[in-house]
C-alpha cells in the first residue's frame, strides 16, 4: 500500500504518543517530586489515549493501511526508545532527563501541527478531528514540560537525585 504523506505524519504522531508513554515512566521512576509525577502521571494518560485515538482512526481505513501505520509508529518509537536509552546514560542529571521530555513534546506539538495543515488541506474530517483534539494537548503538555524545568531547578538537590 501507498502512504500519502498525511499518513505518514500521522504515524509519526501516533510514534510520539507511543514514545510518551516510555518518557513519562521513565522520568516517574527517577523523579521523587509528587507535583511533578502527578503531572507525569497526567501526560502518561494523554498518551495513552493518543495512541487509542490514532489507533481507531487508523483502523478506520483498512486492515491494509492500519497495519501499515502501526508498523510504521512502532519502528519509529523503537528509535526514540533508542534515543532515550542513549540521552539517560548514567551521569545524566534530573534536569538534563527532564530534558528528554522538552523536546519530546516539542516534538510532538510540531507532528501534530502538521497533521492538522495536512488533514485540512486534504479535507479529511477524521484526520483533522483528531488532530485537532490532539494538538492543545500537546501544546499544554509542552508548556507543562518546560515548566518542570524551572520546578525542578528550584527543588533541594536532595530531593532531585532521590
Ligand atoms: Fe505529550
Amino acid at each position: 500500500v501507498e502512504l500519502t504523506l498525511l499518513h505518514e505524519k500521522l504515524s509519526e504522531a501516533w510514534a510520539l504518543a507511543l514514545a510518551g508513554v516510555t518518557v513519562t515512566e521513565r522520568l516517574r521512576q527517577r523523579l521523587a517530586d509528587p507535583g511533578l509525577a502527578s503531572e507525569l502521571a497526567r501526560m502518561q494518560r494523554e498518551a495513552r489515549e493518543t495512541h487509542a485515538r490514532c489507533h481507531g482512526v487508523a483502523s478506520a481505513l483498512g486492515v491494509e493501511l492500519e497495519d501499515e501505520l502501526r508498523a510504521k509508529a512502532q519502528r519509529t518509537r523503537d528509535k526514540a526508545a533508542d534515543m532515550l536509552l542513549t540521552w539517560l546514560k548514567p551521569g545524566t542529571d534530573d534536569l538534563a532527563a527532564w530534558t528528554f521530555l522538552v523536546m519530546a513534546e516539542a516534538a510532538e506539538v510540531a507532528a501534530w501541527r502538521v497533521v492538522v495543515r495536512l488533514a485540512e488541506d486534504a479535507e479529511d474530517e477524521r484526520f483533522l478531528g483528531l488532530a485537532t483534539w490532539a494538538l492543545p494537548i500537546q501544546e499544554r503538555h509542552l508548556e507543562t514540560a518546560l515548566e518542570g524545568c524551572t520546578r525542578l531547578a528550584e527543588l533541594p538537590a536532595d530531593v532531585v537525585n532521590a
